[in-house]
């Protein structure tokens, strides 16, 4: 058997390894299971490219350049991967996750081009057609999802406005944009191949491909941003799977193939389960109007103190929380188990209500709370728990905002509109740990605060369920049936 046959074997297994860890990490139990597949199928696949690109290379005048600048290249990744890695913190993963597919963007751009120019040299001349074909889609994908993961990072790290850019006419830009590219990809392929004229026009639809995705990402809103990460995931497979055309790469064919379907599959769910349509925001936030600004006057809120929220939650009977952003970024999930079990062990029936997209990044909600062993029992998804509010004594609304904004439900001019929220508001009492009474990520105001069952818990999160959490403790709590313990 030569290499090449081995390596194919090897990408197969690789490839079977992908499909086992997308399975895996398809629930909460198996995902460490998942997560150890893909790194078992990568180390096959690194190792077996990297024979392969040694075996081609060796026979060469020079040939140890490559390999060298291969190797180069690993450990330089390797070596940023795990210090990225190491240091990000949860609540900042989704901006990695964006910068990350900015690269595969940026990957299939440069070997879409360096297919440019290496040219194809088939007999057939449809098969250079096609090789041509290959390059102008590779890049058009790639360079899209190279500057529009490049908005996501800038939007999910602040440095840019979450508010959608309403351009005029902006749907038409879109539309027109995926005409160009059509009518440039067939003047392309038809054109004088290695011609001055055939660079210009590739050059022309590397630059539309980058303000078309710089412009998709920009138009969509803060509240939808969850989608637009799994949506850009989607598309670096795509690019990826364009580049395993061009590179005649069946690993990086399946691969992409898998990353592009599942990502789209996610950003479907993740679409339906905040009630947007799913072609709207992966055209760009197509459909998608600016609501007006929000200048109502809700009223006064009513604050409370720590001890104040300890006598409330002794003397209920069932308590729902419901976490969001706030908990991830005041790390409050351990006293939050803390608070979970002292309730617990009074008798008081302690359950948690999980939004879809709370926090910042798909099920970052249930690994903090796994993190901080809450059992997996008690923390129920957002449709399990929505009935159980008019039952609930109180629910303590740990930094979480947009998913318990009752205005997503009651006002339709809303720019969160439609979007299923935690109905936390029919509980008798609702108390909401924030420090301000800033907006959330969609930025806008949440009337919640001002219901007159509602009380806000002023403080970092952390702080102010250790706060109760020593309270409970002490002897100035009194039982649920009345007596000081
Ligand atoms: P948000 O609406 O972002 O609200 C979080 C709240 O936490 C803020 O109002 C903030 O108020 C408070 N907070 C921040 N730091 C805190 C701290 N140290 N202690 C106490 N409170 C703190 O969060 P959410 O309800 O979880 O909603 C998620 C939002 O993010 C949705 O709009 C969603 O679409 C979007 N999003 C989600 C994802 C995914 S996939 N889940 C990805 C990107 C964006 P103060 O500043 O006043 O403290």
């Amino acid at each position: 058997m030569d290499i090449g046959s081995i390596t194919t074997a090897a990408y197969i297994v690789a490839s079977l390894f992908f499909i086992l860890s997308l399975a895996g990490l398809s629930k909460h139990e198996t995902s460490r299971n998942g997560l150890v597949y893909g790194m078992i199928g990568m180390a096959i696949a690194l190792v077996a490219t990297g024979v392969l690109v040694i075996d081609v290379t060796t026979d060469l005048d020079d040939g140890w350049i490559p390999i060298v600048l291969m190797l180069g290249a690993v450990v330089m990744g390797a070596v940023i991967g795990l210090w990225r890695a190491r240091i990000v913190e949860m609540t900042g993963m989704p901006e990695l996750i964006a910068a990350l597919h900015s690269f595969v963007g940026l990957a299939a751009v440069l070997i879409g081009w360096n297919g440019h120019l290496e040219g194809s040299h088939h007999t057939l001349e449809s098969l250079n057609n096609i090789h041509e074909a290959e390059v102008s889609i590779g890049i058009f994908i790639g360079a899209i999802t190279f500057s529009g993961s490049i908005v996501a990072n800038l939007k999910l790290s602040a440095r840019m406005k979450s508010a959608p850019l309403m351009l005029p006419g902006k749907n038409l830009i879109n539309v027109g944009s995926l005409v160009a590219f059509a009518i440039l990809t067939v003047v392309y392929v038809a054109g004088d191949r290695a011609s001055t004229a055939q660079d210009f026009v590739l050059v022309v639809l590397t630059t539309l491909a980058l303000a078309l995705g710089w412009h998709l990402v920009a138009s969509i809103g803060g509240g939808d941003m969850p989608v637009v990460v799994s949506m850009l995931n989607s598309y670096s497979g795509w690019a990826a799977a364009a580049s395993g055309f061009l590179l005649n790469n069946d690993l990086l064919i399946v691969t992409g193939a898998l990353v592009g379907s599942s990502g789209a599959y996610l950003s479907y769910i993740m679409c339906k389960a905040m009630n947007r349509s799913f072609i709207s925001v992966i055209a760009g936030g197509f459909g998608i109007e600016a609501g007006p600004s929000d200048d109502t006057d809700y009223g006064d809120y009513r604050e409370i103190q720590a001890d104040a929220a300890a006598e409330l939650l002794a003397r209920a009977s069932s308590v729902v929380i419901t976490p969001g952003y706030g908990m991830a970024v005041a790390q409050a999930q351990y006293p939050v188990a803390e608070l979970t079990a002292k309730l617990r062990a009074r008798g008081v029936d302690v359950r948690f209500g999980i939004h879809p997209v709370a926090g910042r990044l798909p099920g970052h909600m249930n690994v903090l709370l796994a993190e901080a062993k809450v059992p997996y029992d008690i923390v129920l998804e957002m449709d399990e728990i929505n009935d159980d509010f008019p039952d609930t004594d109180v629910v303590l609304v740990i930094g979480a905002n947009d998913t318990v904004n009752p205005a997503a439900d009651e006002d339709p001019g809303s720019p969160i509109a439609g979007m299923p929220v935690l109905k936390v508001w029919n509980a008798k009492d609702v108390i909401v740990f924030k420090r301000s009474m800033a907006a959330g990520y969609a930025g806008v105001q949440n009337p919640l605060f001002f219901r007159d069952n509602s009380q806000m818990l002023f403080g970092d999160a952390k702080d102010r369920v250790e706060d109760i959490v020593r309270a409970l403790g002490s002897d100035e709590v009194v039982t649920p049936a009345g007596a000081r313990r």
